[in-house]
């Protein structure tokens, strides 16, 4: 009989991929995905410990599970992720209902620690690993709108910022075989996805050593890469050359190449590893999208240098001038924490100017949360009261989407290619999707007599903007993107 596993995800993108790796591990184990906790007779949630609050969230869907069991009496929960590395004794002790604990890099013996759930037992297993990059194996896409989907090209952390406790969840850094990444990124598209985000902790530190890897490319492309012969290795020089580099530069070149028909975008950058050559790749290549996920974290370099960020605020604005003499029309997000030790009222100040003078068009912003074993709960105490923080924030918050409301205002009367990935959850007489930019824009949903099905790309004129999405009139239905507008 087959069996049923439900996969909850919460915190990263990161997340969402690996989930779709777990997926495909049950699957060879007899699993297959259902939609609901409640038709499951396996629930996984893979979790995130970045801040407490999120911990927090999870604690509590864990202790709903009782609720579950007491109904389904063969039910086994298991806890993945970053929760399970950080908290394994804890979840162990102190949650009955909790059957497994597995970290991020033990996915691959889930099916031993079933067969031991399966007798009863609690199982765990929480070994990091350096190697570690479920390379070969195909996810099964959850949750997937059909259109867009994530590929993990690195895992792991080896930055070491204060603040931060992916390094000690989710282990070193190591990064995944190129020629994997772009075969998953072909297969994508022959599934008919029509974009592709690569993840990472930090992609700019991406570096792949190959022997002997070889790509067979069409004469088209390696017209494009100025090569007489169609054997290239991953970085695209000759097979020749011998052992190479991949780089994330050469990577992100490489899938642009590959996968013409598919739109790319890649996450997160880290500001002090990003490189021009990465910025002049982006430049080059339609397919790849105007839109950077640059975290600046804080505008103040004593709070930088505190955070242990590895760049100041002169560096952080150099970068981001270079984006735009690269990329003029491109968008840029970042992530702001409020509150980060000894952060003072002039600290929180310079982040408000920098915000206006950035202009993001997007940004994630956090009240700092203390985690342990971090090097600023090592060293520096968590000296910014709680309401200090919020207000903080708050003032974060408001100045960022006065910054996003101008971004918006200033795309209306511009053509955009958009994507289309749904019906809007709003009005189903229209639909949603992004332009290059990764602004959520809405469309009608008919435009004489087509009507825009997911996975079309069209362009528009963008007509009105909210400091969330922009609203377009359809100028044309394109058969692909990257169709000059
Ligand atoms: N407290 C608050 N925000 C944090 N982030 C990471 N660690 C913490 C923490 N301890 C934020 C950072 C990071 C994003 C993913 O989460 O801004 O870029
Ligand atoms: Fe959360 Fe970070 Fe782990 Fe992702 S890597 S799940 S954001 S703690």
């Amino acid at each position: 009989m087959q069996k049923k596993v439900y996969i909850e995800s919460y915190g990263c993108q990161m997340n969402v991929s690996d989930s779709e790796v777990v997926a495909s591990i049950l699957a060879r184990d007899g699993y297959t995905p259902v939609k609901s906790a409640e038709e499951a007779d396996l629930v996984l949630l893979n979790t995130c410990s970045i801040r407490e609050k999120a911990e927090y969230t999870v604690m509590q869907r864990i202790n709903e599970m009782n609720n579950l069991k007491a109904r389904n009496k063969g039910l086994k929960v298991g806890v993945l992720g970053c929760m399970a590395e950080r908290m394994r004794e804890d979840l162990l002790e102190k949650k009955k209902v909790v059957d497994l604990v597995v970290g991020p890099d033990a996915y691959r013996t889930l099916p031993e620690l079933l067969e031991k759930v399966g007798t009863g037992q609690k199982a765990v297993n929480v070994l990091l690993s350096r190697e570690e990059t479920y390379g070969e194996i195909e996810p099964v896409r959850l949750d997937t709108n059909g259109v867009t989907a994530f590929v993990t090209i690195m895992r792991g952390c080896d930055n070491m910022c204060a603040f931060c406790v992916v390094p000690f969840t989710r282990g070193r850094e190591r990064s995944r075989d190129a020629a994997s990444i772009v075969r998953e990124c072909e297969q994508l598209v022959r599934d008919g996805y029509k974009e592709v985000t690569l993840l990472g902790q930090n992609v700019d530190s991406y570096k792949f050593r190959s022997e002997d890897q070889k790509i067979r490319r069409s004469d088209n492309e390696n017209a494009i890469l100025g090569m007489a012969s169609d054997t290239v290795d991953p970085a695209g020089r000759p097979a020749s050359a011998g052992p190479t580099t991949t780089d994330f530069a050469d990577l992100l070149e490489m899938v642009a190449l590959a996968c013409p028909t598919l739109r790319i975008r890649y996450s997160t950058s880290h500001p002090k590893d990003m490189t021009d050559k990465v910025l002049a790749v982006m430049a080059r290549h339609d397919n790849i999208c105007k839109y950077i996920h640059l975290p600046v974290q804080s505008g103040s370099s004593e709070v930088l240098k505190r955070m242990n960020r590895g760049y100041d605020r002169a560096w952080y604005m150099e970068r981001m001038a270079n984006i735009r003499r690269h990329m003029p029309d491109c968008a840029i997000s970042t992530d702001i924490i409020a509150g980060f030790c000894g952060e003072t009222e002039e600290d929180h100040q310079a982040t408000l100017e920098l915000i206006r003078e950035v202009k993001y068009d997007m940004a994630f912003m956090f009240k700092y949360s203390e985690r342990p074993k971090t090097l600023a709960a090592r060293k520096y105490p968590d000296d910014v009261p709680d309401e200090v923080k919020g207000r903080r924030l708050a003032e974060v918050i408001e100045t960022q989407k006065a910054a996003s409301a101008e971004r918006m205002l200033g795309y209306v009367g511009q053509v955009h290619e958009v994507l289309v990935e749904g019906v809007s959850k709003r009005s189903a007489d229209h639909v949603y999707g992004r332009n290059s930019q990764n602004s959520v824009v809405i469309l009608p949903r008919m435009h004489e007599g087509v009507e825009l099905g997911p996975g079309t790309f069209v362009k528009v004129r963008i007509a009105s903007a909210t400091p969330g999405s922009l609203k377009g009139s359809i100028l044309e239905i394109l058969s692909s993107h990257a169709q000059p507008v």
